[in-house]
């Protein structure tokens, strides 16, 4: 690719009260970042370049791009949809400590390898991403909205990170990286919103 966009959907109604995966709307300022990131891409994109769009599968990151200009393309993977927490689904951390804390430390001794209870590891995310690394690698300019464990993955591969290291990159909410892979390593630009 010459250029990678990544960026998390904007903040969801779950992200609110913490709880993580689910399927929620977008909170007040999550439709805000919707509404900002046109012109957060035009600025970073260019307005001659095309740019084509992938989403999950989700509501958060579809209406993330709902304001996006029409002629880019939009196309929805489901390999792109958040880890799958399984039967810790829309819980809060707080409550997956209190019913399950022995899975809680393990995860934190082992985070890319452990797998939720009838759900995913990041080991496994990575294995899905796998037709998109492609994809991506003999595609133009794509912008990818998707969510925090997913991303991380992404980033982790074109930045060469550890597989310890990979499921703890911080990845913020309303803020777009623009990721460009030269022959000496990847460059990143950051452009944060203002909300
Ligand atoms: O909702 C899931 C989070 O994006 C994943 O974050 O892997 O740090 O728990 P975590």
């Amino acid at each position: 690719p010459r250029s990678v966009w990544l960026s998390r959907h904007g903040e969801s109604m779950l992200n609110l009260e913490g709880r993580i995966g689910g399927d929620a709307d977008l909170s007040y300022r999550g439709d805000e970042y919707a509404r900002k990131l046109p012109q957060l891409v035009l600025d970073s994109v260019g307005s001659d370049r095309p740019l084509t769009v992938w989403t999950s599968t989700l509501k958060r990151t579809i209406n993330t791009a709902r304001h996006l200009p029409p002629h880019y393309n939009q196309l929805q993977w489901k390999a792109l949809d958040e880890l799958d927490a399984g039967v810790c689904d829309g819980m809060t951390y707080q409550e997956i400590s209190d019913m399950y804390p022995e899975d809680f430390q393990a995860r934190d001794e082992d985070k890319y390898n452990y797998r939720y209870r009838g759900g995913e590891s990041y080991r496994d995310v990575v294995i899905r991403l796998e037709p998109i690394i492609m994809e991506l690698e003999r595609s133009e300019d794509i912008l990818i909205i998707s969510h925090q464990a997913v991303i991380r993955c992404i980033y982790a591969y074109f930045m060469q990170k550890t597989q310890e290291e990979s499921p703890w990159v911080p990845v913020p909410l309303h803020t777009l990286m623009k990721l460009t892979p030269r022959a000496y390593g990847t460059e990143v630009q950051t452009y944060k919103a203002n909300i």
